[in-house]
């Protein structure tokens, strides 16, 4: 067992760890749920966190990898009661069906609007494309995602 330590949603936290513990076994036995399990091979986007500002998958991630880092989970950006926009959007949207894959596509989306608040169309379609639904087809999630945008953030006409 090693000891490592790192901000999670906020607060500087310790954890004892195995040495080939991922970042999505550590967050799941702690109770952070949210984040979710599906192809555990980096292909899916459903256990998308933000590290130091930037989406990673943390089915692929080592958890001594994030000592000293700062990570963001779905329980740090909005519950039921005071949901992120996107969470409220991607909901008024329809864009919720199982719900299995909204949590990584809140956190990718979030880590680039955080960054770029006026991404344009392209830029969010772009950046979600490594997240999957096997529900929705995809329209109404990026819709919702789009509406976030800060406004003026259309497409230049060509
Ligand atoms: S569960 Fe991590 S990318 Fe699919
Ligand atoms: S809503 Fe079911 S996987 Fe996306």
């Amino acid at each position: 067992m090693k000891e490592i330590t790192f901000t999670l949603n906020g607060e500087v936290r310790t954890f004892r760890i195995e040495p080939d513990e991922t970042l999505i076994d550590l967050l799941r036995r702690n109770q952070l749920t949210g984040t979710k399990r599906g192809c555990d091979t980096g292909m899916c986007g459903s256990c998308a966190v933000i590290m130091d500002g930037r989406a990673v998958n943390a089915c692929i991630l080592y958890a001594f990898q994030v000592e000293g880092r700062t990570i963001e989970t779905i329980e740090g950006v909005g519950d039921f009661d005071r949901p992120h926009p996107l969470q409220t959007a991607l909901a008024d949207a329809g864009a919720v069906q199982c719900g299995f894959c909204t949590p990584g596509m809140v956190m990718t989306a979030k880590a680039l609007l955080d960054q770029q608040p006026n991404a344009t169309e392209t830029e969010i379609k772009k950046h979600l494309d490594g997240n999957l639904c096997r529900c929705t087809g995809y329209v109404k999630i990026l819709d919702a995602v789009i509406q976030c945008a800060a406004p003026g953030t259309e497409e230049e006409a060509s």
